[in-house]
């Protein structure tokens, strides 16, 4: 397989098919950047009702970008949106996905054992030159990469997207010590293909934007509990005194208060001696109680 593409066509990094697996939040936002940029995208869930939902809310978002890129013209949207949804094939049936793809993103449920799992599966099938990156918010990379064989291990990465993925601009590409830079190389060529600026990480807990933030996020919980200012005017502060586009208990709650919660009891297992991973009493009660976020209606603010 050659690097370079034909002159006309942007240069994807070589990977022509995309086999994606969770068609939950990430992994469809990350079918329609990538079908967007004009590859071939498997889109693999084990829940049919989750390729439904996919299917509907990929088709509301190429609208919306469609909508700003040709306002004037609803020809132009209509077939942007079939141009991009019939790239994406949606199954419920992995095999024939894993075979063909150059490139296989795993963005399921945040849980080691499952992804362990699946990328298990996968180097079984998959062409012994085709790329697996996982979207892990918190897990290890080079744990994960212990499923597949020594040679995989040179094209196996991670390639983290942000939420919500068709608008946020940054990926981050992670390396274990195993990583070939070759194989790094290409998936920065791919996000620029897809229109995002690509930077790089080490294999370390939260990577870049994770490690600064979720402390971030605990930090403003910390200073509810301690009663030094409220949510609205700790949320209020952010944006209008540091430029936020989302005050912290905003973002906390958009993000999803069991995901944080998720990720930090995570880290303080793994890291008891660091200060900035201390789990909080309030967050923990608050998931206890249901309250999740935006995604249950209610988390530190009610969204009834
Ligand atoms: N698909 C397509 N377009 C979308 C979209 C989507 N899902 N969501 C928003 N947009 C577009 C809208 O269409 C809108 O453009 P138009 O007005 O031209 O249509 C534009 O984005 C702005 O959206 P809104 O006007 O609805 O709202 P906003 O200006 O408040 O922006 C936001 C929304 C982009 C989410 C902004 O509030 C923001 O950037 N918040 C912070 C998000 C953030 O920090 N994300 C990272 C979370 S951490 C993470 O993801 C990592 C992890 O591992 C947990
Ligand atoms: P989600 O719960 O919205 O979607 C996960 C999907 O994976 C579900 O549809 C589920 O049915 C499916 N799934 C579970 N096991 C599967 C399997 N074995 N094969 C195929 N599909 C399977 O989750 P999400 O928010 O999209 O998160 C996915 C990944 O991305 C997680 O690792 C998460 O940490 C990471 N991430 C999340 C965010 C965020 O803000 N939500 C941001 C960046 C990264």
């Amino acid at each position: 397989r050659t690097m370079s593409s034909a002159s006309d066509a942007p240069n994807t990094g070589g990977f022509q098919t995309v086999t994606i697996f969770g068609s939950g939040l990430m992994g469809s936002g990350i079918a329609q950047v990538v079908a967007a940029a004009g590859l071939k995208v498997n889109l693999i869930d084990t829940q049919p009702a989750s390729l439904e939902r996919a299917q509907k809310s990929i088709t509301s978002s190429v609208q919306r970008v469609a909508k700003r890129q040709h306002a004037e013209n609803p020809e132009a949207v209509a077939s942007a949106v079939s141009d991009i949804m019939s790239r994406i094939h949606m199954s419920t049936e992995p095999d024939a996905a894993i075979r063909e793809a150059d490139l296989i993103i795993e963005a399921i449920a945040e849980n080691l054992p499952a992804k362990l799992s699946l990328f298990q599966k996968a180097d079984q099938l998959a062409r012994p030159d085709a790329v697996f990156v996982s979207n892990t918010s918190s897990l290890s990379i080079a744990e994960m990469s212990q499923a597949t064989s020594a040679s995989r291990r040179a094209h196996f990465a991670g390639l983290h997207f942000f939420n919500p993925v068709p608008v946020m601009g940054l990926v981050e590409v992670i390396h274990t010590a195993d990583t070939e830079p070759a194989t790094l190389d290409r998936l920065r060529t791919l996000c620029k293909a897809i229109g995002k600026r690509p930077v790089s990480c080490r294999d370390t807990p939260g990577f870049i934007v994770n490690r600064l933030l979720v402390p971030y996020l605990f930090e403003a919980v910390r200073m509810l509990e301690r009663g030094d200012a409220s949510v609205p005017d700790i949320d209020a502060s952010m944006k209008l005194g540091a430029g936020h586009p989302m005050g912290p208990f905003q973002l906390a709650d958009y993000v999803g208060l069991d995901t944080i919660k998720f990720v930090v009891d995570g880290w303080s297992a793994k890291y008891p001696d660091v200060e900035l991973f201390r789990p909080s009493e309030l967050l923990n009660s608050l998931v206890a109680a249901g309250h999740l976020g935006v995604k249950t209606n209610q988390g530190f603010y009610s969204y009834e």
